[in-house]
């Protein structure tokens, strides 16, 4: 799995990664001057859970991970940790790191049902790539106003009324 978009010239790789090559940016642009430890979520070394990251000339840019976690009582994958570095937001790379993630989780097999509590300021993207706001916004503390939002991967091989 790798999907790329070009910036400036140059080939921005969006492909499955392993937790330490995405963790710094994770902790670096989502828990800004807090600890270690604030960046690091449960499931985050599950088996089922799957990081992406986006890597311009192997510098990591982009950061998204799923981890199996349900959904009104079924099973569901929850977005965390999406980010593109400062310095190259609005350049697409978020849009080509999501898709690429969606496209790899279609084939997983383990569900179609997707959720994430997005931030408000990133509520715009969400909405652009097609996920559903669901309810009221609420607070977290480390991280502000959310929205829960929710999403459906089409075509995925999930066995419907088998699982
Ligand atoms: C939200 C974020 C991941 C989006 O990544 P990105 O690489 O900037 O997104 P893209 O450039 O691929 O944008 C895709 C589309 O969403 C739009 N978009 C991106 N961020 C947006 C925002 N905050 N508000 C409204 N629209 C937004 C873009 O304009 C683009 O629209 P277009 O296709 O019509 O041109 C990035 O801005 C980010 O890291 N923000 C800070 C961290 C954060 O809040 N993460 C989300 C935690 S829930």
């Amino acid at each position: 799995m790798g999907e790329a978009i070009i910036i400036d010239g140059a080939a921005v790789i969006c492909r499955r990664a392993k937790l330490a090559e995405i963790f710094e940016l994770r902790w670096t642009l989502l828990r800004e001057n807090m600890s270690r430890s604030a960046a690091e979520f449960n499931g985050d070394d599950a088996p089922s859970t799957r990081h992406y990251g986006a890597f311009l000339d192997g510098r990591n840019v982009g950061c998204v991970s799923f981890m199996l976690n349900e959904w009104e009582g079924e099973p569901a994958y929850q977005l965390r940790g999406m980010a593109t570095v400062d310095d190259l937001q609005g350049r697409g790379i978020g849009r080509t790191l999501l898709d690429a993630a969606l496209n790899d989780l279609k084939k997983s097999g383990e569900t179609a049902r997707l959720w994430c509590n997005a931030r408000v300021p990133a509520i715009g993207f969400y909405d652009k790539m097609g996920w559903q706001r669901i309810g009221h916004p609420f607070d977290i503390p480390t991280a502000g106003p959310h929205y829960k939002m929710a999403y459906e991967l089409e075509g995925a091989k999930e066995s419907r009324d088998g699982r």
